[in-house]
């Protein structure tokens, strides 16, 4: 038919395949080629039904998602699936991998799905910023009922074959390996049967209940927060609405518009930028694609407090044995207590039996002995953030490690090549960045030391993978990328409450920007001591050190920027905020009120002006690892793309004056990107 598609008959039975690596995407060929195909067969008077299947490792897993942001070449996918949808022979959809999106919107137009138990399918392009746009919000519901049809794409997770088959979107579940053989044998037997064809758009047992407008107002309800910010969830669910109120012709046209205005939305933009740039961080430019890896098959932890805990629980997730070593048997023992009361939580909710929970802990090997690591392929530490003590670790790692062993440091701050120089053998050190909890937090930044070499790097990258983080590389610089990219919007909320707002209207303004929680927040969460608060040299000269004076060290003691009730709830603090206000008056500066957008540029400016220099310092390879970083580190929003992306969207030259006005000077890449007319999100380190 053409390169990504065949057309082959046998015995009456035309089957469709497309060919179209890596994930048979519907790019214009396909597209192309299918509708071509689907109209030679049902033009064919020997061919009695068709069977769609695909080649390589998955049925079609949506549109081609690069295509969105040009011209539209070929034939549109709703004029394919008018075509497939048109048979007048039986069709079957044979589904294997995952079917996703437009792909799933494709096998909804065959008269039937059969599927292999480990396909998945799923509406995920609420991921993206979107909807289904090509019928998916039409079709799904009047196969599998409004709240199945809502979740699956509101929430965009692929569900599995069983699932699917019971809720109707599948019709039979066939054998492993035998998928082609089963779907043209059921193709066949509908033929032959006369069964009955029957288009889904035509079918209504979706939608015999649970179609009121109840319904609605309460999935609305229950995700209101997760909503937040995104434009996507609203639409999906208005598309939805239509679907029962509207006959199909007219409810399609509601969700072409609600699909349209999607599409050329920021966010949407954004989260499409997302998906490839959380993609791009795999690539590093320098090391070849097939750099040889460093089996890892065991793991040793140093530490078990809060992060080595957490960073255990990711091997033992994928069933690594891992030595945990620590100085002393109590802390030993509550750190091993604590990664078993974890799982025991997940337990409890159900999401992991007793026996996997007894599976992992029995990988578990506590020690109070370094030569127990003698035989582990990858060391993480996560002791004290005290370079003298890392540097202690390393070089007593260098006598009892194996020599191709992987010596990690999990440092939040501290100079990776010091810690290397303290081993003979600098090639096989490398920085492993978790963030907490580190059993939860997507970001995994490895940390590239002056010496570490090549597939040292590509193995701890992989590694991140394996444990399901997003690895992103970073050069050797204080605080790396994420932390070092979040200081100045700390710094900035500091000097911003001293000219007016006060902390609970910035927490505020950056909560609406879509961040989880505010500055002020986050200190009383992880505590105002923390941050470098020292009781002996404390000399009352800033909000933070008066606050941490008074004992208000946040959450953990008194409250701090915030008071808290017994459940953790916060209220703006009348002591707090006098604090904040003598220091007001102290300051000479005046005082006026800030719009919540003068507060975000106030903020997050100087966020982006760190990330130009540190670009230009070559501590990322590219400006979407950055990103990247920040939305899987810190919350950043999603939607917004993170901060260089956003910088993009708000315009450079308003970020340059925003950050004049405010007295910080801009970076000089960022000046010479603005000068040049270029878009920050797209740089790259040369
Ligand atoms: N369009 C274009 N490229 C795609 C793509 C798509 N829909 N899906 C995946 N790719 C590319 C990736 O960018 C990657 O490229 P690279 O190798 O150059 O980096 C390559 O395919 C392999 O992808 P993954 O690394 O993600 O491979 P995995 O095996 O881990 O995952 C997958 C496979 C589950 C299919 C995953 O790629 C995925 O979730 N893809 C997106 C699915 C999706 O969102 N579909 C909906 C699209 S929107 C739509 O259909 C609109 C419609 O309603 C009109
Ligand atoms: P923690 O204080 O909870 O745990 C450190 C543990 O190391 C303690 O249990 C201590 O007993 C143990 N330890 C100290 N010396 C040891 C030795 N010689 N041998 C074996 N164990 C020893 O600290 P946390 O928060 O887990 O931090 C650990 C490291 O992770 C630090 O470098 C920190 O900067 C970094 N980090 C911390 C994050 C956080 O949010 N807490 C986030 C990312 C990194």
């Amino acid at each position: 038919m053409n390169a990504v598609t065949t057309l082959t008959v046998e015995d009456g039975v035309a089957v469709v395949t497309i060919d179209s690596p890596p994930v048979n995407a519907l790019s214009a060929p396909v597209r192309e080629g299918l509708k071509a195909a689907f109209a030679q067969a049902e033009g064919d008077d020997a061919v009695r039904a068709i069977v769609l299947a695909c080649a390589g490792r998955t049925f079609i897993a949506g549109a081609d998602i690069r295509e969105f942001d040009s011209e539209l070449v070929g034939p549109h996918l709703h004029d394919v699936q008018a075509v497939i949808e048109a048979s007048t022979k039986p069709t079957v959809a044979a589904i294997h991998g995952t079917a996703l999106g437009g792909g799933l919107e494709v096998a909804l137009c065959c008269h039937f799905r059969v599927a292999v138990p480990s396909a998945r399918v799923g509406l995920p392009e609420v991921a993206l910023g979107l909807l289904p746009g090509a019928g998916g919000t039409q079709r799904l519901p009047r196969l599998a009922g409004v709240p199945a049809a809502l979740d699956m794409m509101v929430g965009g997770r692929p569900i599995r074959a069983d699932k699917a088959c019971e809720l109707g979107i599948i019709d039979k579940i066939v054998p492993e390996g035998e998928l082609l053989a089963e779907a043209v044998s059921y193709a066949r037997k509908a033929a032959d049967a006369g069964t009955k064809l029957v288009r889904v758009r035509d079918r209504s047992e979706g939608l015999a209940q649970d179609t009121g407008p109840e319904v609605f107002a309460e999935f609305r309800k229950k995700h209101a927060r997760a909503f937040h910010g995104f434009k996507a969830p609203a639409n999906i669910v208005k598309a939805v609405e239509a679907a029962v109120a509207l006959p199909f012709d007219e409810g399609f046209k509601r969700e072409g518009e609600l699909f349209e205005e999607l599409v050329h939305s920021n966010e949407s933009k954004a989260q499409r930028y997302q998906f490839f740039a959380e993609r791009e961080t795999a690539k590093i430019p320098d090391i070849p694609k097939d750099m040889p890896h460093i089996p890892v098959k065991s793991v040793g932890v140093i530490g078990a407090g809060t992060m080595g805990g957490g960073i255990a629980m990711n091997f033992l997730n994928i069933g690594l044995p891992v030595t945990i070593v620590e100085a002393k048997q109590e802390v030993l023992d509550r750190g091993v207590a604590t990664i078993r009361k974890n799982y025991q939580i997940t337990v409890d909710k159900g999401r992991m039996t007793a026996e996997q929970l007894d599976e992992r802990m029995g990988l578990l090997k506590p020690s109070l002995a370094m030569d127990d690591l003698a035989q582990v392929d990858l060391i993480i530490e996560a002791v004290f953030e005290k370079l003298e003590l890392k540097q202690e670790i390393f070089g007593k790692l260098d006598g009892i490690a194996r020599p191709d062993a992987i010596l990690a440091s999990n440092t939040s701050f501290l100079d990776v090549d010091a810690i290397a120089a303290a081993t003979q053998r600098p090639e096989t050190v490398v920085g492993m960045h978790f963030f907490s909890p580190a059993n939860v937090m997507k970001l995994l930044e490895v940390v590239r030391g002056e010496k570490s070499s090549d597939s040292v790097v590509a193995t701890a990258m992989a590694v991140g993978r394996r444990i399901g983080k997003v690895a992103v590389l970073s050069r050797v610089c204080d605080g790396f990328i994420a932390n070092r990219m979040m200081a100045p919007r700390m710094e900035a909320a500091q000097a911003l409450i001293l000219e007016g707002p006060m902390p609970s209207q910035v927490d505020k303004a950056m909560v609406a920007y879509g961040f989880p929680m505010g500055p002020f927040a986050m200190l009383d969460l992880v505590g105002l001591d923390v941050i470098g608060w020292d009781a002996a040299t404390s000399s009352s000269s800033t909000v933070t050190e008066v606050l941490c004076e008074m004992g208000r060290w946040g959450q953990k003691k008194s409250g701090g920027f915030y008071d808290y009730d017994e459940k953790r709830r916060p209220s703006p603090s009348p002591v707090a905020d006098q604090v904040v206000r003598d220091f007001q008056a102290k300051s000479g500066k005046q005082h006026r009120e800030f719009s919540e957008r003068e507060i975000v540029e106030r903020l997050l400016f100087p966020v982006v002006n760190e990330g130009a220099k540190l670009l230009d310092e070559g501590i990322a390879i590219r400006a979407s690892d950055v990103d990247v970083a920040l939305v899987y580190g810190y919350g950043w929003p999603v939607f917004t793309g993170g901060p260089l992306f956003w910088a993009d969207i708000v315009g450079l030259d308003r970020v340059i004056a925003g950050l004049e006005a405010a007295g910080h000077e801009p970076a000089p890449l960022l000046e010479r990107i603005a000068a040049d007319g270029r878009k920050l999100h797209q740089y790259q380190v040369a």
